[in-house]
């Protein structure tokens, strides 16, 4: 019987395994889970001969996938699959998939969750704002950014969506204004919202000309992955502009220097935590293991990423 691993450091909750398992029993494949497991060794031994895998932001790198002689599929129960080397994957003909959309209403109401959080002043009794009448910019406009959007638009908030592709550099959509230009968002918005993936293309690009821009009293929220910061202007501008605050669900490489120095400005979730939520798990994980059943069965790949 062919074998399937659930390998989650951060794992699913029981409601989402027991559905995860369901589908893949019901298909006829053997699940096997490795759950908070702490060495790289332990993922390395299960893989050995399983024929696919389900993960979450768990490292998928050459050495796993040339451990697992008999892989044939990863799906990345998520969107964002930089934790999986896809390039090796397509050397050893492993089918890469992502679940895109299946967590973003989890992760975007986390940034609601910090966003209140800072503004009331972590509740700790004393004067807070609103996000009502506030200019929200969501960056990109993909399966997060829409939910951002929709649940910014529901507080009231003043809702402009980054679209690189945007021919104008103004225009309007799902009663959304859209931007295609970055300096004039970070200049307009009280709060940034980043929900765009981490490619060679937006990697460190937070750097200092956007975030010295953000107007007074302004926001930078990250749902998304650390690696979109330029941490050392991140730093700069935290420190020349008392003002700014940066609430993330990724901790930062410079996490430390940031609790020290500012601890009114900084905030960030214990573990990344956006998609953690029993829906999400739920929605991501049953949607991993129908993708597995059909590729496996049928060779459907229509979630494929590593092309
Ligand atoms: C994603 O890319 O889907 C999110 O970052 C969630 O990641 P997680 O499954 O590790 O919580």
């Amino acid at each position: 019987m062919a074998k399937v691993l659930i390998a989650t450091e951060k794992p699913f909750a029981p409601v989402a395994v027991a559905q995860i398992s369901e589908i893949l029993e019901a298909n006829g494949f053997e699940v096997v889970k490795l759950e908070k497991y702490t060495e790289k060794s332990q993922l390395l031994d299960a893989v050995k001969d399983v024929e696919g895998i389900i993960v979450r932001s768990d490292i998928i790198d050459a050495e796993v996938i040339e451990a697992a002689k008999n892989l044939k599929i990863v799906v990345r129960a998520g969107a964002g699959y930089d934790n999986v080397d896809c390039e090796a994957a397509t050397k050893h003909n492993v089918c890469v998939m992502n679940t895109p959309g299946q967590n973003s209403n989890a992760v975007a109401e986390l940034v609601f969750a910090m966003l209140l959080f800072h503004v009331r002043t972590g509740f700790n009794g004393k004067t807070g704002s609103e996000l009502m009448g506030k200019k929200l910019g969501v960056m990109s406009y993909g399966n997060i950014g829409q939910n951002v959007a929709r649940i910014g638009q529901g507080f009231g908030m003043e809702v402009y969506g980054f679209q690189r592709l945007t021919p104008a550099n103004y225009f309007v959509k799902d009663g959304f204004k859209f931007f295609n230009d970055r300096e004039l968002m970070f200049g307009l918005c009280d709060v940034m919202v980043l929900a765009m993936p981490a490619a060679a293309n937006t990697k460190k690009m937070i750097d200092y000309n956007l975030l010295s821009r953000m107007p007074k009293g302004a926001i930078l929220v990250n749902i998304a992955r650390k690696d979109l910061i330029n941490e050392a202007d991140l730093l700069r501008v935290l420190s020349e502009r008392p003002d700014l605050a940066y609430l993330t669900d990724v901790k930062p490489d410079c996490e430390a220097e940031l609790v020290e120095k500012f601890p009114n400005q900084y905030f960030a979730t214990a573990k990344k935590m956006g998609a953690q939520t029993a829906e999400a798990n739920t929605n991501a994980g049953m949607a991993a293991a129908k993708q597995i059943a059909a590729f496996i069965q049928t060779g459907e790949a229509k979630f494929r990423v590593n092309k």
